[in-house]
Formats: structure tokens, sequence, C-alpha cells
């Protein structure tokens, strides 16, 4: 697992690069996409990029990590990304996939039917969930309905307007899904990142904290800034 420390607008830039050369060098790039806060400075670089004409999304495939259950259209994952991706590049809205209760028993295989993930985007939670995978989730998870802890539901409460409107439930790939990819990029930015950062840095794999499996992935960068590391002996 490689990491890189640097100022949260490096380090949304540097990972905008390394997906634009995924986009440029495969003939069907598969992109692995996250919502919340950690991605939206390399969505808005993607976008910058595409009117700059670096880039065309017009080839690309996406699969998204997760989505509520049950909760208003403008709450959906698929809303969130159309308003800060998708409404703003050339990429063609069949191409983006999400899971949902309908298709979650053959995402995984879907994402192998196009070819696999190039590169899988990932944030992390504040318990070190990564997707919607929390801590006890199985090492071998493949797309699966989970309950949102009660840490991970009232730390995505800022997006709603209380707590109780937050969803329960949620669709996520699981954490084979995840390690299935061919390259992992993780973000993570905040002081509130920091526990989850140490541990995974200075643990061994194990089950209580998600994204410490990622310590087994052969090609997986870690992008943090200052404080996200600041607790990292
Ligand atoms: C979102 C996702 C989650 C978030 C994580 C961090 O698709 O999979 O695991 O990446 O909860 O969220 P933010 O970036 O809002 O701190």
């Amino acid at each position: 697992m490689n990491i890189v420390v640097k100022n949260a607008d490096e380090l949304s830039r540097l990972i905008a690069e390394e997906i634009i050369k995924v986009v440029k060098e495969n003939k069907n790039p598969v992109l692995g996409l996250a919502t919340g806060s950690s991605p939206l400075g390399i969505y808005a670089n993607l976008i910058k990029a595409y009117e700059n004409g670096e880039v065309s999304f017009k080839k690309v495939k996406t699969f998204n990590l997760d989505e509520y259950v049950k909760t208003y259209e403008e709450q959906t994952y698929r809303y969130f990304m159309n308003e800060n991706l998708f409404n703003h590049v050339d990429i063609d809205k069949k191409n983006t996939n999400f899971p949902s209760l309908d298709n979650y028993s053959h995402y995984d295989e879907m994402i192998k039917d196009n070819g696999g993930i190039d590169i899988q985007l990932l944030g992390i939670g504040g318990n070190g969930h990564i997707a919607f995978n929390e801590p006890n989730t199985s090492f071998d998870s493949l797309t699966h309905v989970t309950d949102l802890t009660e840490k991970t539901r009232s730390d995505n409460a800022r997006f709603f307007k209380d707590i109780s409107e937050v969803p329960t439930q949620a669709i996520t790939m699981g954490l084979k899904s995840i390690m299935n990819a061919k390259k992992v990029v993780l973000i993570a930015t905040g002081k509130n990142k920091a526990d989850a950062i140490k541990k995974l840095i200075e643990d061994e794999p194990n089950e209580s904290l998600p994204c410490s499996i990622l310590k087994k992935h052969p090609n997986c960068t870690i992008y943090v800034d200052e404080d996200a590391y600041s607790l990292v002996k």
C-alpha cells in the first residue's frame, strides 16, 4: 500500500490525473466511483479537464460503490453523481451503474462482464468503513444489502434535514468486490479520519477495520492530508 501525504487540493488534482490516465489508456475504461464529501474536489478537476478538452468520457462506464435503500430522489447517490459529475461531462448516462435492490445479486457479475474496474475511488468512514462495509463485514463479501451503523448515520446526517431522515439501510459493493478492482485509490482528509488512517497504517488486516483489507491489494494508494495523517507514529 503506497501513501501520499499532501494538502487536500493537491490530493484531488493527483487522483483526477490518475483517473484521466486510466480513461485515456484504456479502450473501454471502467471507473468505480464514490460519493460523499471526499471526492468532490476530484470530480471538479475531472469536469475542468473535460471542459479544457483534455479528456472525453464517451467510452467510459462507471459503477458506483453504493446507494441508499430508501430515500428522496435528491438524496440518492445517482442524483449526487449527476449533480457533481455526470451532468457536466460527455458521459452516456446509460453507462452509469448503481447497485439497487433489483440488481445487487448480479452487480459483481455486471462489473466482470464489462471487463472489471480499472480504477476504484474510495473515501473512508470515521469508523474505517469503505463503501458501506461497516466494521465486521466479511472480507469475502460481494455486493449486498446492509444496515448502517449509528456512527455512519450521524456522520451522514449533515446531508439531511436531521438524523431521522438518514436511511437505515444501503446496498453496497462488498469488500471482495472492491479488492477485485485492478487499482484502488483512497482519499482521506481532516482530523475526523485520523483515527481510521492510523489504524489502517499500523494494524494488521482484520475484519473489525474494513479498510484494512486494502493492505492486501497489490495496487493501492492512499492519499491523505496532514490532518488525516496526524496520528500516525
Ligand atoms: C460513499 C461511500 C462512503 C464514503 C465515506 C466517507 O460512496 O462509499 O464510504 O466514502 O462515508 O464519506 P465523506 O467523504 O463524506 O467523509
